[in-house]
């Protein structure tokens, strides 16, 4: 190696010498032992505040408020304060429950529809201050502030648009200043607050009243710096299309912001699956309750394990961050049933992918960017770093190129197969493809940050697992590999 590479530094200078009066073109190809430099950046780009947003996989969502106490879901605006009285509210519990279940971000409803506000705002009466809770002197924000940060666990904040109850709620100009100045109470008074929901409800009323996202949106970025705003539309992240939590089998976190309105039903496609060609990096969000129901109903029970993980597969296993709701019920505790139905959640999840059975392979490329030991390499894919070490094909052949992983004694037992691709420099694979031993077993489109296959057949044994990508939008370049069994995977 050093003998050739002395060689050919000896031919630059040769030609350099030959070559005075005109620009010679010599290999591009590094010196000595210097690492390749990565490839370009495909755009769009994710920025810190989406990269950091998109590592947490899971978020929880606390519905929480005078709908808790009058077992519905869309308040009318006429409950009276005097219902909201929860007896042991503990915020400190809500965030033990989310710290137990490995998550890092929780979203509070400080207003739902109803107009009911869980903080003492000045703009209003309707609020915890003319509740029997704390006689009147409490603050469920506060509380549930203090309590996440005591733990290390980051906020978010939901402040419908839609309010049933205030009066000013059809007047465009005073309702938007009155929207407007709760949500500088919201992101002035709680500290550092990381992600903040909007919708498009609007009531049947007032179909006319244009909220003012412009101005909203305007102002949460210069009280917050590093917030995601969460819309129909982003400008951070978007929502998926629906609540049930999954997103396309396809599903790009670039999309045309362009081409996007709050509250417009004609674009839930769109959402769904992204748009390979989109300007804007804006990925979506899958919201879904643990329960039936946002709000707590006595009469209403978690989902079930298996429903859970299939909405993990089709969530954070299809490039998107999974919203849980967990509502908090009328005693101001989340329910001993959602505890345990989470704790299995978690472990579920943890016993699925504790074992990465790739890490005892051999693996093997059709290329890799610059040559053997220049950073591109397929040892990339088994590290701790899911995003800024990865595997990169040779720029020549950008069709067909593959990854192989070789068990070196006795068979793998496997069926689920994790891809990732390092998004820090764009959403790049279009169609890629698996086989075990030589057999295809499963075919996929996107991968983005996190691709999970849980395979339609079951589980195989297999000693060789080639994933090829077909398409890509330049170089393909792949973060992490993993092989796992899932024990709770029982294909019909
Ligand atoms: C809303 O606007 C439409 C079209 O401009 C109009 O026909 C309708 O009367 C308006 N509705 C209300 C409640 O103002
Ligand atoms: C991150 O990117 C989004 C989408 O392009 C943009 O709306 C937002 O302002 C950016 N945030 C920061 C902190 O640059
Ligand atoms: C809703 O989206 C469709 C499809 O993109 C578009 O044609 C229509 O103009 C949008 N409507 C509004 C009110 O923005
Ligand atoms: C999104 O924008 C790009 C660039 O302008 C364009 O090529 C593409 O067709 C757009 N996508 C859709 C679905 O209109
Ligand atoms: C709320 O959940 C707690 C357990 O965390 C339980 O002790 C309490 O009885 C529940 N309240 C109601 C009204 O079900």
């Amino acid at each position: 190696m050093a003998k050739l590479i002395f060689r050919c530094s000896f031919a630059v200078l040769l030609l350099h010498q030959l070559a005075l009066d005109f620009e010679v073109v010599v290999s591009t190809a590094q010196p000595g032992n210097l690492a390749t430099p990565p490839p370009l950046p495909v755009l769009p780009l994710p920025n810190y505040s989406q990269l950091k947003w998109q590592q947490r996989e899971i978020i929880m969502f606390l519905h929480f408020g005078v709908n808790t106490f009058t077992d519905s879901e869309w308040g009318t605006g006429k409950e009276s304060p005097a219902v909201f009285n929860p007896t042991h509210l503990d915020a400190g519990q809500w965030v033990d429950v989310a710290v137990d279940a490995g998550i890092s971000l929780m979203i509070l409803t400080a207003k739902h529809h109803d107009g009911f506000c869980l903080w003492p705002s000045r703009y209003t009466d309707h609020s915890v201050i003319n509740s029997p809770w704390k006689g009147g002197h409490g603050d469920v924000v506060g509380e549930f502030v203090a309590a996440a940060k005591a733990r290390g666990v980051d906020v978010g904040l939901y402040l419908s648009p839609w309010d049933r109850h205030d009066r000013r709620y059809g007047h465009e100009k005073a309702y938007n200043e009155y929207y407007t100045a709760q949500l500088q109470e919201l992101l002035t008074n709680y500290g550092s607050v990381r992600e903040i929901w909007f919708d498009g409800a609007k009531g049947a009323n007032a179909p006319n009243m244009s909220y003012y996202f412009g101005d909203w949106f305007g102002m949460v970025k210069e009280l917050q710096s590093s917030i995601n705003i969460f819309s129909d539309a982003g400008p951070d992240v978007r929502w998926v299309g629906d609540e049930q939590g999954c997103a396309g089998s396809t599903c790009w976190s670039a999309i045309n912001r362009t081409s996007l309105s709050i509250g417009n039903a004609s674009i839930v496609q769109y959402l769904n699956k992204g748009d390979p060609k989109g300007t804007d990096w804006i990925p979506p969000e899958c919201d879904v309750s643990l329960r039936k129901g946002w709000f707590w109903h006595k009469s209403q029970s978690p989902k079930k394990l298996n429903q859970l993980l299939e909405i993990y597969y089709n969530s954070v296993g299809r490039n998107c961050l999974l919203l849980l709701n967990v509502p908090p019920n009328s005693s101001g505790l989340i329910s001993q049933l959602d505890i345990e139905r989470l704790k299995e959640f978690r472990s579920a999840i943890n016993t699925i992918f504790s074992n990465n059975l790739a890490e005892t392979c051999l693996v093997t490329v059709s290329s890799q960017r610059g040559g053997e030991g220049r950073g591109f390499g397929p040892e990339n894919v088994l590290d701790r770093d899911h995003l800024w070490t990865y595997w990169v094909p040779d720029e020549a052949n950008t069709k067909g190129q593959w990854i192989e992983i070789r068990a070196t004694d006795h068979e793998l037992s496997f069926n689920v197969v994790m891809i990732q691709e390092a998004i820090g420099l764009g959403q790049r694979i279009k169609r890629h493809e698996i086989y075990v031993d030589g057999r295809l077993v499963a075919e996929g489109t996107t991968i983005g940050y996190k691709k999970l296959h849980r395979l339609e057949i079951g589980a195989v044994e297999a000693k060789r697992v080639r994933i090829v990508i077909l398409k890509s939008r330049k170089l393909p370049l792949i973060s992490h590999i993993g092989l796992y069994f899932d024990p709770y995977w029982h294909p019909k």
